[in-house]
């Protein structure tokens, strides 16, 4: 069978390298890809973009695709997958409809609230005054964010009442994000220890995707602006097996049932975004409608059965007959970005030491985020450029293996945080 990747990132580049390895699969093609899928054994990048659904259902029909999966949030969002599903094109993804627990945060909310699914409380505002009037009455740290897609700018945590207010303005009154700030959601700040749980679905059962916990801000030590993940690992020892039960049952369950009972269902990769409060209980801070980036790269490390079997019993609602099975060794994955990033960012260097001879091969993987091929040279092509990632018989020591690849990688202020798993090795 042939399969197609849809995207051309990290994540892209982990699910285009796992569907590789699976024995019902001849050959894998990534649209658009990235220097990392072009020089993958058995993937192709095909150069058609995300957004081009009538070029890509074009594509999969000539070449006979078997399957899609597809990686980024945009097309799902915009409904790619019913673009497919009308042509009769196998594609794992949730529809436009269900895809709505991503693309608004108002619309998620309402969701969560419908279906008693723990959240933090909030308020919808479309219009300034009010919108004000509320952060001054409930006081800070009160967390503001946009309703549509922002490319994971759109939320802001506010300390200051003085933040909070800059915060609406900009997204009610100057509209940085444009329709996406529309209307903003102003919700509680919770307390705790994030987690990222994903999991694919059929439409009725659910198959969990290992743990995970990634790194938002861009700074070691948790420090500065949230960007769209610095590294990732897995397991997350947090999530110990009692919580695992409760966030399936508390969250991930009502959730597939909601989407069943009301949207028309939901199939593909469902990524609850979780603050574990300190009393240990599992609250949504957000929906994904798809796999984590860097999250993925981590997980699919692990990942010892066949992710392309498994995506094709969720397309015929039959995961429940899916055992996956995990490397019981931790992964970690480092980001190593480009200077500037999360804000403005030059691309085009030249990355050195990925052929380097010093580089450790055995349980390591580069995967490439946003990378080129120009003239013969790997080139950096956006802010979050190479994912490192490592597997080893502790986290210590995958930690260890994934940072002395980092070592050796670079380019022209390329930077990585130094922590990345600092929280699991507390734990150890
Ligand atoms: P989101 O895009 O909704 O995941 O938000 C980005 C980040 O903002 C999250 O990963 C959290 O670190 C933080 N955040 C969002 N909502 C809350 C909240 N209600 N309380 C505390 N932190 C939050
Ligand atoms: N790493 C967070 C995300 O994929 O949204």
């Amino acid at each position: 069978m042939k399969v197609l990747i849809v995207g051309g990132g990290g994540r892209e580049h982990a699910l285009a390298w796992k569907a590789a390895q699976s024995p019902r699969v001849d050959k894998v093609f990534v649209a658009p890809g990235n220097a990392g899928t072009f020089h993958e054994e058995n993937v192709h990048n095909v150069t058609i973009s995300t957004n081009n659904f009538l070029a890509l259902a074009k594509f999969a029909l000539e070449e006979e695709v078997g399957l899609t999966i597809v990686g980024p949030e945009q097309p799902l969002v915009d409904g790619l997958v019913d673009f497919f599903q009308a042509r009769d094109l196998a594609i794992f993804g949730p529809t436009k409809r269900a895809a709505q627990l991503e693309a608004s945060k108002a619309f998620a909310k309402a969701f969560l609230e419908r279906h008693s699914i723990p959240t933090g409380n909030y308020r919808v505002f479309s219009e300034t005054a009010p919108a004000l009037s509320y952060v001054r009455e409930q006081g800070t740290p009160i967390v503001i964010k946009a309703d549509g897609l922002a490319a994971g700018k759109g939320v802001i945590v506010a300390m200051t009442i003085a933040e909070a207010e800059k915060a609406i303005h900009s997204m009610l009154s100057e509209r940085v994000f444009g329709k996406a700030g529309n209307r903003i959601i102003i919700e509680e700040f919770l307390e705790g220890e994030e987690a990222s749980f994903i999991v694919m679905v059929d439409g009725k059962n659910i198959l969990p995707m290992a743990s995970s916990q990634d790194h938002k801000r861009v700074g070691t030590g948790d420090t500065g602006p949230n960007t769209g993940g610095m590294g990732a690992y897995s397991p997350a020892p947090l999530v110990n097996s009692r919580l695992n039960e409760r966030i399936i049952s508390e969250i991930i369950a009502p959730t597939v049932q909601g989407m069943a009972d009301e949207q028309g269902g939901y199939i593909g990769f469902l990524y609850a975004g979780l603050m574990i409060t300190p009393d240990g209980r599992p609250k949504v801070i957000e929906y994904n409608c798809r796999f984590g980036d860097p999250e993925t790269q981590p997980i699919l490390m692990r990942l010892e059965s066949d992710l392309i079997a498994h995506c094709e019993a969720a397309l015929h609602g039959k995961l429940d007959t899916q055992v996956p099975r995990w490397d019981p060794r931790p992964a970690v994955g480092i980001v190593l970005a480009s200077e500037g990033y999360p804000g403005n960012y030059q691309k085009g260097y030249i990355i050195t030491g990925l052929d380097s001879a010093a580089l450790p091969r055995n349980d390591v993987k580069i995967f490439h985020s946003s990378t080129a091929e120009h003239s013969g040279n790997i080139v950096t092509d956006g802010g979050r450029v190479l994912c490192v990632t490592a597997v080893g018989s502790t986290i210590k020591s995958a930690q260890k293996k994934a940072y002395s690849a980092c070592h050796v990688v670079s380019w022209p202020g390329s930077f990585y945080r130094s922590d990345i798993a600092w929280r699991a090795l507390q734990r150890a």
